[in-house]
């Protein structure tokens, strides 16, 4: 019998753990190690999601780990007014890889980064309204929350007061459309404005936004939306506050998304992948903004924040990044997995897209070549399908789209596993048509 099927274990499981959303895979996980997570019966899972999108150089990186010890014996955590070098050191290799944003204040998480830098703009533009995609993920705390759309919305009671969305663009499921069907977004953010316009109580203090919305199903932010969506801030007064939780840190084969389109936000938010897979993240801004938010009394003290242990991290993530040249890395290997993934969607008519750039890419599941109806069953059956070849895909499932697998292996991660991982995507495809096929009654919900 398998140790993964351990009645004790599942049983406390059952019994203690609150469920906080989707299920549990059917898997005890006993260790990590580079792309792969290894189980009670020591098989090996290659980890295509980088644990949550955030084990940016793989698990138990040697570095990570050695500075970890170093730095826990040294010191990790101190009253929240006193600084260590660790933090000092930290901010200033950010602001150099940020030009522009000089300013830094060092957090634990996603959602903490996002309160922050909305209580930031909130107290700068001495207004309140925020407004987000229609797909957003940007945490589950209160505004963070409330700027989130594409899940989590119900049965909470009212979100912050002069929270306001757009649609998010989608190349693959265009509202607007030129002539040759391809997606007029420039036509689709103006009336989204006309519409925000309207709305508004004349409170309008930033739009917050991922470059790729990889919660709403890995959408990219095409080309020039950028730097329109900033045009749309200034007219307004807005502040643009960038989140790159997922695609800060070089994922995207850019050290930072917002590079490729030459747009700086007014805040940038960094988290996940800057601490690969410990709790850090960063609110960077412009000097003049922090100024003025100082000068109004500024307040975000936490337990954690300036912490020097995550600090390290931090400092050593980005001594990996730069010594594995990780960033290119990310653009080469990036590649080869969006060609493998083209190929696959050559051949099975269920692949209707695939999307992204570097190595953070969406696979949208569909009923068939020439029908994009979404088919979550059909996704839900190759996830579960690669699980059991031992492949780990995430795979979300949103409204009025296909299942998507957000594919995001390490930056760390060889070309021979990047293979076995598309072969093993494209078997999990096969095995899981081949059931349909079986049983057609099953799958059709
Ligand atoms: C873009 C983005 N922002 C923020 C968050 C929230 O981060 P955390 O879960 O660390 O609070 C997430 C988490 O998935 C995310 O994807």
């Amino acid at each position: 019998m398998s140790n993964n099927q351990d009645r004790k274990f599942w049983a406390a499981a059952d019994r203690h753990l609150i469920r906080y959303g989707g299920s549990f895979d059917p898997a005890i996980i006993e260790r990590a190690e580079g792309s792969y997570v290894y189980d009670a019966d020591d098989r090996p899972i290659l980890d295509f999601t980088s644990g949550q999108m955030s084990a940016l150089l793989g698990h138990s990186h040697p570095k990570i780990v050695s500075t970890v010890q170093r730095q826990m014996a040294k010191v990790a955590h101190l009253f929240s007014g006193m600084l260590s070098r660790p933090v000092v050191d930290l901010a200033e290799r950010l602001a150099a890889l940020a030009p522009g944003l000089d300013k830094v204040i060092l957090l634990s998480t996603g959602a903490e980064s996002n309160e922050a830098a909305i209580r930031m703009a909130k107290l700068v533009t001495g207004k309140h309204e925020i407004v987000a995609f229609s797909k957003s993920w940007h945490g589950m705390t209160g505004a963070a929350a409330s700027a989130t759309h594409s899940a989590g919305r119900k049965g909470y009671g009212p979100g912050m007061a002069g929270s306001l969305a757009i649609p998010a663009p989608n190349a693959f499921r265009p509202r607007f459309k030129h002539a040759d069907g391809s997606l007029d977004w420039r036509t689709e953010l103006n009336d989204a404005f006309d519409l925000i316009d309207s709305q508004s109580i004349g409170s309008l203090a930033a739009f917050l936004a991922e470059p790729i919305l990889s919660s709403g199903g890995m959408l990219e932010l095409p080309k020039g939306y950028l730097s329109a969506l900033k045009e749309k801030c200034r007219e307004r007064a807005m502040l643009l506050i960038l989140d790159e939780a997922q695609t800060g840190i070089g994922r995207t084969g850019d050290m930072f998304a917002f590079q490729r389109d030459g747009v700086t936000p007014d805040i940038l938010t960094l988290s996940k992948t800057i601490g690969a897979g410990l709790p850090l993240a960063a609110v960077m801004t412009t000097t003049e903004i922090e100024a003025t938010a100082h000068d109004r009394g500024f307040l975000f003290y936490t337990t954690h924040v300036s912490d020097p242990l995550p600090a390290a991290i931090g400092l050593a993530v980005l001594d990996v990044v730069e010594e594995e040249r990780l960033v290119e890395r990310a653009r080469v290997i990036g590649k080869r997995l969006f060609d493998g993934l083209v190929q696959l969607k050559q051949r099975y008519e269920c692949v209707g897209d695939v999307r992204g750039r570097g190595l953070m890419l969406g696979v949208e599941i569909v009923t068939g070549a020439d029908d994009k109806s979404p088919d979550h069953e059909l996704g839900s059956q190759i996830a579960a399908e690669a699980f059991r070849r031992g492949l780990s895909m995430n795979i979300v499932k949103l409204p009025g789209m296909g299942g998507v697998f957000r594919i995001a292996p390490p930056l760390t991660i060889s070309e021979g596993d990047i293979d076995l991982g598309l072969r093993m995507i494209a078997q999990s495809i096969e095995a899981a048509l081949a059931a349909r096929t079986a049983a057609p009654g099953i799958a059709a919900e």
